[in-house]
């Protein structure tokens, strides 16, 4: 059902590879709310070409642009005002990888190449592209940023390496850049904590299947799926949420604020 909460905003969302990524679906979601918006992504995801059928079906252009760079994320603003005719409402962040994790290396064991370029992509990312923004006076007042998170930057979770602390980083650029941003011109920025979500990103790390079955039994109301978390984006997009950022809001079925479930008890043998 839609509501059109997004009538008449111009957005760039970041990310969409393939069908099973968050932003895709977040691409879907704000289209069906009448958004507007051009997608992006690294040009080396360009080669595969799906992005193609999801530009086609949601009327948009797509502007490849390497997050890591300023100029690219320079091109990407202004480009992305002349195509929509106008200042952003709204920017999906939803970047990530880790060489470290690829290829299996223990948190330990990191090696700083690989953790610097995780850095680069998947948490500086975000600041420079904020602050291309700003410079630009790229985004309307009101405007919201959300950037997707997940909670193994505050809670140990060992498969998660060093995006653990990417991540952790990510969620403070968001706090950090929203007071700047906020206080300068009124844009929100917030990051979304995450379930487990079966994406190409979720999928390449090792034992991810069985976390996933875990968290879904933990969680009162079960992992959330990547369209309940494109909901959540909109719904952040939109006016309804005018006062929240600077938050990391948890988007996991309650997952975060439960201690241990019966059924899990119950599976280990418990009386
Ligand atoms: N899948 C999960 O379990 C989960 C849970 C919580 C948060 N997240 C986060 O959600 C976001 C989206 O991931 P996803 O699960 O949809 O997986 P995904 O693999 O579909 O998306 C990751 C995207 O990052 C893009 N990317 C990588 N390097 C880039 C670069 N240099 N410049 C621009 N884009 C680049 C990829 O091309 C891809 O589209 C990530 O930030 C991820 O950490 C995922």
């Amino acid at each position: 059902m839609s509501y059109n909460l997004l009538k008449g905003k111009r957005g760039i969302i970041t990310g969409a590879l393939d069908a099973n990524s968050i932003a895709w679906k977040v691409a879907e979601k704000v289209h069906e709310e009448g958004g507007v918006f051009v997608l992006t992504n690294a040009p080396i995801a360009m080669r595969m070409g799906e992005i193609k059928v999801l530009a086609a079906k949601t009327g948009s252009e797509i502007i490849p642009a390497d997050a890591t760079s300023v100029d690219e994320l320079t091109n990407l603003f202004t480009k992305s005002q002349e195509i929509l005719g106008g200042k952003i409402d709204f920017v999906l962040h939803s970047i990530g990888m880790s060489v470290n994790i690829r290829k299996n290396i223990p948190y330990p064991e990191l090696n700083y190449d690989f953790f610097q370029k995780g850095i680069d992509i998947s948490a500086l990312s975000l600041h420079k592209m904020l602050q291309v923004a700003m410079k630009m006076d790229a985004i309307n007042e009101w405007g919201s940023v959300v950037a997707l998170t997940y909670m193994a930057s505050q809670r140990v979770l060992p498969f998660y390496t060093d995006m653990a602390d990417i991540k952790a980083m990510l969620e403070s650029i968001a706090r950090n850049f929203g007071y700047y941003y906020g206080t300068k011109k009124k844009v929100r920025i917030n990051t979304v904590s995450q379930s487990p979500t079966k994406t190409t990103a979720g999928n390449g790390i090792k034992g991810f299947g069985d976390f996933y079955d875990y968290t879904d039994a933990i969680a009162p109301l079960g992992n959330a799926s990547a369209e309940d978390c494109a909901n959540f984006c909109v719904a952040l997009f939109s006016d309804l949420t005018r006062m929240v950022t600077m938050q990391n809001l948890f988007h996991d079925g309650g997952y975060s604020s439960t201690g241990v479930s019966t059924e899990v008890l119950n599976k280990l043998g418990a009386e």
